[in-house]
Formats: C-alpha cells, structure tokens, sequence
C-alpha cells in the first residue's frame, strides 16, 4: 500500500476521506477521539505544501439532506484542533464546494458537507455510485484515503474515488493495518480476546475466525446471556437472541474440540428494569431471576476475567461488558479495561462503544497500546474479510 510519502503534493489539491463519524448530543460533540486521529494525516499534507479538502460522512442520513447529520459542528472543531482555517462547504459536490475548494489558500482547509447527503455515496448500483465519484474527483488531483472506520463500506468515496486519482494510504489507515496485521499475522501468544456489546449476531463472523486463531475467548455484554441459556441457564427477562441458540452451542463445542478456551461470567448485575435507578443485586449467572434482566457482569466475573488476561501478551477487546453508560452498570468494563492495562500485554481496543467506553470512564487512552477508531472495520478485518477500501487503495 503507498503511503502519503510516496506522493507528490505540493501545490496540489488533495482529497482526504477522513472517518469524523463522531457522537452528537444535542449539536455538541460528546467525543472528538476520530477528528483528533485524524489530525497527523492532515497535518502531513499542510506541511508538504498541500491544499487540503476533508470529506466524510456523519450518521445515516440515507441520502437526504438532514440538517441534524450537518458536519458543520466537526468543521468548527477540526479548526480549533488544527489550529487553521477551516472552510465548511454546505454541500458536498455542488456550487459551495467547488467555491470552497476554488478558494482555498496555503494552509487552509476546506471540509465538505456530509457525503452521505448525496444517494451516489451509498448506493450499490455501481454506475449511480461511479457517477457520484465523478464529481467528487473532479475537486481534487490527488486522493489520500485514511477513513478506516468506513473502510468496509463499498462506498463512493471509499472504493470508487481511488479508482479515479492518483492516491495513498494516510498515516491513521497506514497505523490501524499494521496494528490489525499484529493481531493476525503476526501475533504474539498467548492471544486473548474479549468480546461484549448487546448482539452476538453482530459477532458470529469474527467468533467463528478467532476460533481458529485466539487461545482464549472472554464473552460479556448483553450477547452473554444467549451463551448462558445455550448453556442450559435460564436468563430471565435478560436480552437473549433465540435464533442464535444453535449457532452458539455449535462455538461452546467447537471450542472444546480445538481447545480455545472460552471464559463466560460467573456473576451477573441483575436489575429489575433497564434504568440506571432500577432495584439490582448480584446474582450467580446460573440462577438471574425470572423478573430480572442482567445489565453487567458481576464482580467476580471482573475478577475472573482480568486474571485470564494476566499472562496474555496480545489481547484484543470489542465491545462493553455492560451498560457502562449507567454508573451501576459500569463496573464490568472498568474492570475489563484495567484488566487490559494491567495484563502488560500488547493491548488493542477496537473502536466504536468500547473506545467511548475507555474514554468515558476516564481511563489514559495511553495506556493502551492502540485505541481503533474502527468499529465494524477492525471486526470485519478478524474476520478475514476483503475490506473495499484497503483493497482500492492497494490496487
Ligand atoms: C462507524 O461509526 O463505525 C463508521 O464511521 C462507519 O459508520 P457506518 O457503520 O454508518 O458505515
């Protein structure tokens, strides 16, 4: 994969397809962890002379233009961060882009308006797609891709636009990879990995490939209860995905043939309802009570799951134990990501909630070996999958 520095950028107008998919409350940004990764790559290119254009996507706004999925926010705080003038296009390939992009001088910036404005972005017809990048192209002269949380999106500017301009990889892509290739090609044993959030149908491709490859497997979060009951534990009114009953045995079996340890709690924070001021007591995960649902691991299990970490030296970790965002629910994935710092080992936090999770709880993301901003992109990648837009940027 070329790098930035294998490309010529001086004077030259250089679209960069950044991942500023970040979490708004109210017009506010509530974590900033993707426009700040996304600094080192921009920075490069100002430096070597670069007029830096900036595109990316907020939310799903399905190809309308939604006000409340407006970039403009993220424009503003790229700015500060930069500490350059940003220039927000109102819109992502039309007459405000092109005049942000006309006008930009040395060492400014321009960022356009969220490309999920436009149909062509997303679409899967190639052609309606093709026509879109195009346009979006024809802005620039050279293109740096270094979105990798949208790099398992066959999208317009993540897979089409390469194909059109000379282009590279930027630094973030560039670090995620070799950080990825560490955990598959290259790992060091033993290798763990603890996986939680609420749905083990979102996990089934990456569980079913570490099967293969992890020593041990650590399961919390809202997808352990469909482990329990696979394992003959009633759940109560816990979140349980009954479709996946068999596929989950069938993991429990194969993991005793290939002796891949799988650790499952112990000890389950049962509340009465999904609320942070729900009545809830610690319950023996063999016996959560018929009117209860499980919000957290218990102590025990964060105990038990920080000394299976001790003695890894590669651990990957996706995915909150708990309901972390509701303090009485969050003492499962503080344990989990102090069981990580502690474990000494090469330590890789894959992104989305357990990322938030990690920063929210006021833990030093330097502690950690590497923080992903890829969510869906880094499970995608354990799962052995071909991602669109690493393979564009290798062609
Ligand atoms: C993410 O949030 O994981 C990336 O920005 C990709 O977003 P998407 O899942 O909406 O494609």
């Amino acid at each position: 994969m070329r790098t930035i520095d294998d490309l010529d950028v001086a004077g030259r107008k250089v679209l960069v397809r950044a991942d500023l998919n970040v979490p708004l409350q109210d017009g506010r940004i509530t974590d900033d962890g993707r426009i700040r990764a996304s600094l080192p790559t921009i920075e490069t290119l100002l430096a070597r002379g670069a007029k830096v254009i900036v595109c990316a996507h907020l939310g799903r706004p399905k190809g309308e233009v939604r006000p409340e999925f407006s970039l403009a926010p993220v424009a503003g705080r790229l700015g500060e961060l930069l500490g350059v003038r940003v220039v927000f296009a109102d819109d992502v390939v039309g007459a405000s882009a092109h005049a942000a992009v006309g006008g930009l001088g040395d060492g400014d910036v321009a960022l356009l308006e969220n490309l999920r404005f436009e149909p062509g972005e997303t679409s899967k017809d190639d052609a309606e797609r093709g026509a879109f990048a195009d346009r979006l192209a024809a802005l620039a002269d050279v293109y740096v891709g270094d979105g990798f949380g949208a790099v398992h999106r066959k999208h317009a500017s993540v897979y089409d636009v390469p194909e059109r301009l000379p282009h590279a990889a930027g630094d973030l892509i560039a670090t995620e990879v070799s950080v990825l290739e560490k955990l598959t090609e290259r790992v060091e044993r033993p290798y763990a990995v603890v996986l939680g959030g609420s749905k083990v149908s979102d996990k089934l491709g990456v569980i079913d490939n570490l099967l293969g490859k992890a020593d041990r497997i650590l399961i919390g979060g809202g997808m352990v209860f469909t482990f329990l009951k696979a394992q003959g534990h009633e759940v109560g009114k816990s979140l349980l995905e009954e479709d996946q009953l068999d596929t989950v045995r069938e993991y429990l079996r194969r993991a005793e043939e290939t002796g891949v340890e799988f650790v499952l709690p112990v000890d389950v924070v049962a509340a009465t309802a999904f609320a942070a001021d729900a009545d809830h007591d610690v319950v023996a995960a063999d016996a959560i009570p018929a009117d209860r649902l499980g919000l957290d691991i218990g102590p025990e299990s964060g105990k038990l799951f920080a000394a299976r970490l001790a003695g890894a030296k590669t651990v990957f970790w996706n995915g909150p134990m708990g309901v972390f965002e509701m303090e009485p629910y969050a003492h499962g994935t503080r344990a989990v990501a102090q069981g990580l710092i502690d474990s000494g080992a090469f330590t890789v936090v894959g992104g989305g909630d357990s990322a938030a999770a990690v920063r929210q709880l006021g833990f030093d993301e330097a502690a950690f070996s590497h923080i992903s901003t890829g969510g869906g992109a880094s499970l995608e990648y354990l799962e052995g999958k071909t991602l669109p837009g690493l393979q564009a940027l290798e062609d």
